[in-house]
């Protein structure tokens, strides 16, 4: 289909949807643009989400973005960004999965890679890039070196299950994601394709 009329036929099928009684959970509609654009997420709690959606507001809103739980077919798309919330120094497990069972599908496609973690509320450095970009997320989806960031996020205890929650007792709610680092790395990721 064609991008420009994308944003009006989406509407229109969400209204469609409706009427049909299946609508789902909030879709991230996006804007016109010439190459299809994809952002590819995983999260336990909501922070990497809302990283995925202000990374695509930084490309103009023109990223649709998924939750990787959709299992999504990402063929289609000319660009992907792909990034994962930490826990135990790794992402999600769904997300090695897919990224392993699409490897071939993404390899070419992939435009920048992100992470988003705790790291203990310290600032993050080269060294958190290492580890969770070069040595994780870049192997696990063979990504060319493209741009990555790794993001601060955010502790939500009442977002957790009750046995995680339990386990994270004595740490306090914390939120260090920020909308224009995210905006910022989406605008960088955007510019890296079309200079
Ligand atoms: C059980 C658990 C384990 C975590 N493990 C790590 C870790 O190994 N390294 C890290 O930097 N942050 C860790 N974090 C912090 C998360 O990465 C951070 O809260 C992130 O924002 C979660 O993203 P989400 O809201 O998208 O799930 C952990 C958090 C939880 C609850």
């Amino acid at each position: 289909m064609d991008r420009r009329h994308f944003f009006a036929s989406g509407l229109a099928g969400l209204g469609a949807a409706v009427l049909a009684g299946k609508a789902g959970a909030m879709k991230f509609y996006p804007m016109p643009s010439e190459k299809k654009w994809a952002v590819l997420y995983a999260t336990w709690c909501g922070s990497t989400r809302d990283a995925a959606a202000w990374i695509s507001e930084g490309m103009a809103g023109i990223a649709d973005v998924f939750d990787v739980r959709e299992n999504p077919d990402l063929s289609g798309f000319d660009h992907v960004v792909i990034g994962g919330a930490i826990r135990m120094a790794a992402v999600s497990p769904e997300l090695r999965a897919y990224l392993q069972k699409h490897r071939d599908v993404l390899k070419p496609r992939i435009a920048g890679l992100f992470a988003v973690c705790g790291n203990m509320g310290r600032p993050v450095g080269p060294e958190q890039k290492e580890i969770l970009i070069d040595n994780h997320l870049a192997k696990l989806s063979g990504a060319a070196l493209v741009p990555s960031h790794v993001f601060l996020g955010r502790v939500t205890k009442s977002l957790m299950d009750p046995e995680t929650a339990q386990r994270m007792a004595a740490f306090d709610d914390y939120d260090n994601l920020k909308r224009p680092e995210c905006m910022a790395f989406g605008a960088e990721v955007l510019s890296s394709v079309n200079p």
